[in-house]
């Protein structure tokens, strides 16, 4: 039987966020900043996450991906629980599945380009020959060819964003992860960071969740999500997030 929108509409998502709550302590102060989150987000969608400053987008976007626990609620991703996971296995899911893009690029500053781009390749045994193999292509596709050998010092912003994300897409990850990727950068480099996303979105099926205050990072994602005091307050799956998932070549050809 030929599938319907409705039937994709339904089908599990990628990753899925029951109910997540997080209370940060300071001395005698507890802060609420999530406060029962649930969100899902399917293969080849460009989530954008918005709302004011304090409002819980970077705690959430932490939780999201592993790097920080939740109090209560659960993350699955491709329906394994990766919020229960032990250090280790958390570690290493984080490599391998998840692509993280900071506001700060946190690139090695002794590393060369291509050196940076293959840490995450050589810390999860892959030959060098094999491991710069892949930094190359990575490196390439975002446009930094022929910024191989120059270490971060010597590279522009918007190039060394540029190399944070070939470092952030090298392993393949499931889900790319961003957190104000363009919050450094000037309009240009930022209109640039922005091209890349939805390249890597259209040509590779890149799923992609960037917490932005960027009103152009939104206005190009299929999907925005408001968040206010700890809560979603909108969540606007836009047509064309329906259009994918129902009909993936027609939007992507
Ligand atoms: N480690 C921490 N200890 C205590 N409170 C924290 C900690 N991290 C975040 N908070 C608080 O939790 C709330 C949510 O923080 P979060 O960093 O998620 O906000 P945000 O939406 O990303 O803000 P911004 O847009 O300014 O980056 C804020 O009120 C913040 O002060
Ligand atoms: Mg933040």
């Amino acid at each position: 039987m030929k599938s319907t929108i409705q039937d994709a509409l339904q089908s599990s998502p990628l990753l899925r966020a029951s109910e997540i709550t997080k209370i940060y302590h300071s001395g005698t102060v507890s802060h609420p900043a999530l406060r029962g989150v649930s969100l899902d987000v399917r293969k080849g969608e460009f989530v954008a996450i918005t709302g004011p400053s304090g409002c819980g987008k970077s705690t959430l976007l932490h939780i999201l991906g592993g790097l920080d626990r939740p109090d209560t609620g659960d993350v699955q991703l491709e329906g394994q629980s990766i919020s229960n996971l032990d250090d280790y296995s958390q570690t290493l899911l984080r490599r391998r599945r998840m692509g993280f893009v900071f506001q700060k690029v946190h690139l090695l500053p002794m590393l060369t380009a291509i050196d940076n781009v293959m840490v995450p390749l050589r810390l999860d045994g892959v030959d060098f020959a094999k491991a710069r193999q892949i930094a190359i292509e990575a490196l390439d596709s975002v446009g930094m060819s022929n910024k191989h050998s120059n270490r971060p010092g010597e590279l522009s912003g918007g190039e060394a964003q540029r190399v944070a994300i070939a470092r952030a897409i090298v392993m393949s990850p499931a889900i790319l992860l961003a957190d104000e990727p363009t919050g450094a950068l000037d309009s240009e480099n930022g209109h640039m960071v922005i091209e890349l996303f939805r390249q890597l979105v259209l040509t590779h099926d890149q799923t992609l969740i960037v917490v932005t205050h960027d009103l152009s990072v939104a206005e190009s994602a299929d999907r925005v999500v408001k968040i206010r005091d700890g809560l979603i307050i909108d969540d606007s799956a836009s047509a064309t997030t329906i259009n994918k998932v129902g009909s993936p070549q027609a939007e992507r050809t």
